[in-house]
């Protein structure tokens, strides 16, 4: 997020120091290679705009804007870790000057602002701090931030709305200038209301299965109507990445803190982790049991066009068919390596055709688009089973019955 705010801004004219902790990432960012995968990202990062340091001294004092972009992953209670957020304010603020801008893009509760004051004052400074929170989705992010559906600038200072807002005045979008605590809210209600979304299609599959209905017919018939829209309804597998499944639990324990029970968002993420069991039950009622079985898997990260792994649902259904003694052959045309398993378990193929060879079942995971243009005939030649589960109802079904899979997705 930082990478990708960074070299937007810089590709909007504005001069940006990049500032990391890790040297060995910065170094590889000043050699001209981009860290992660990231679509039409290489190419802004060639922009005369554009430095990255670990200087953070440096960058603070020659700064107007510093942004906050630092990570606030999920703490084992489901809370946001804000060590990162806090670390990052104590050094800012041993440089900050007056009339100097913060802006937090990291997603935090409202209730680490007054914490985070604190410790900027300690700066002595007059500053004006700002929540600009990020509506990137991986994967489009680079375009998500040049043609946004919206910029949501909280303050409560003028001074500090208007000069973030100045920072967007190239991008055409409405710009929602609010105070930092509802521009906070309105990015977690967003995550959160998307995740809802696909939580209750989720539901609705399973409620198709049982009376003979097709959800992705249903989703669209539910689509059309413009006051729901078509996105964020596409049932399967359930959603993970770095997001939802941090978000919607965060927002859950902030309520918690003020007294505010957010009973929907327990189902939402409830409803999110029984979609992984639906598709291994499909899996085992198949195979009977997975033990000595190979199964090719197709997929492993959260979502296509990215390389992130964080809460996929692939590294569940890994971990419980490896415990099942099973051995799993994946392919991703992204991913190449998964950390934590046993590399002659899980075995990553250089092709879908080799992750296939010997299979006693598929499970598609991830809904990469070049698996809509695999060659199942050749396919259906190399696998031992004849069973594959589509968790992300992508697969053309007849198609695949035609030749002689047993295909199924979730609630089709
Ligand atoms: C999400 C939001 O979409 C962004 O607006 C937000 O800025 C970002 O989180 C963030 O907070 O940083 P992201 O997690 O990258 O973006 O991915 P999404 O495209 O939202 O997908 C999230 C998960 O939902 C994926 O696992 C995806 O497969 C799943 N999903 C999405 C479904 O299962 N069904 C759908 O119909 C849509």
């Amino acid at each position: 997020m930082g990478l990708v705010t960074g070299a937007c801004f810089a590709h909007l004219g504005h001069d940006v120091k990049c500032i990391d902790t890790d040297t060995e990432k910065i170094k590889r960012l000043n050699e001209g290679e981009c860290p992660i995968y990231e679509e039409g990202l290489n190419e802004l990062l060639k922009s005369e705009h554009l430095g990255f340091s670990t200087d953070l001294e440096q960058a603070v004092k020659d700064s107007e804007i510093i942004f906050i972009c630092v990570g606030t992953p999920e703490k084992e209670d489901g809370s946001a870790d804000l060590r990162y957020v806090f670390d990052v304010c104590k050094s800012v603020a041993g440089y900050l000057k007056d009339g100097q801008t913060i802006v937090i893009k990291s997603t935090l509760p409202v209730t680490a602002v007054p914490k985070i004051k604190e410790l900027l004052d300690e700066s002595g400074a007059k500053y004006n701090l700002v929540s600009n929170p990020e509506f990137l989705a991986q994967g489009t992010a680079v375009k998500d931030f040049l043609e946004p559906d919206r910029v949501v600038i909280g303050s409560n200072t003028e001074d500090g709305l208007n000069q973030v807002a100045k920072l967007y005045e190239n991008v055409d979008a409405p710009i929602v200038k609010t105070n930092i605590e509802s521009a906070i809210i309105a990015k977690y209600a967003a995550n959160a209301f998307l995740a809802t979304k696909v939580s209750f299609i989720n539901s609705i599959a399973s409620l198709c299965e049982e009376v003979g209905a097709n959800v992705n017919d249903v989703a669209i018939g539910m689509g059309h109507d413009k006051r729901i829209g078509n996105r964020f309804l596409k049932a399967g597998i359930g959603y993970g990445g770095s997001c939802f499944p941090k978000d919607t639990k965060a927002l859950v324990k902030m309520g918690d803190e003020v007294g505010v029970s957010f009973d929907i968002l327990k189902a939402v993420d409830s409803i999110n982790t029984r979609q992984r069991e639906i598709v291994l039950e499909k899996l085992k009622n198949y195979l009977n049991d997975f033990d000595g079985k190979t199964i090719c898997m197709l997929g492993l990260a959260f979502k296509p066009g990215t390389d992130d792994m964080r809460d996929a649902p692939s590294l569940y259904l890994a971990k419980e068919l490896l415990d099942s003694n099973s051995s799993l052959q994946v392919f991703d045309p992204i991913v190449k390596s998964v950390k934590g398993f046993d590399e002659s378990k899980l075995v990553i193929k250089d092709e879908a055709y080799q992750a296939a060879k010997g299979a006693d079942a598929i499970v598609l995971v991830t809904e990469h688009p070049e698996f809509a243009d695999l060659d199942f005939g050749k396919i259906k030649g190399l696998v031992r089973g004849n069973v594959i589960i589509d968790g992300r109802n992508f697969l053309d079904a007849k198609k695949l019955k035609d030749y002689g899979f047993d295909y199924e997705g979730i609630g089709i």
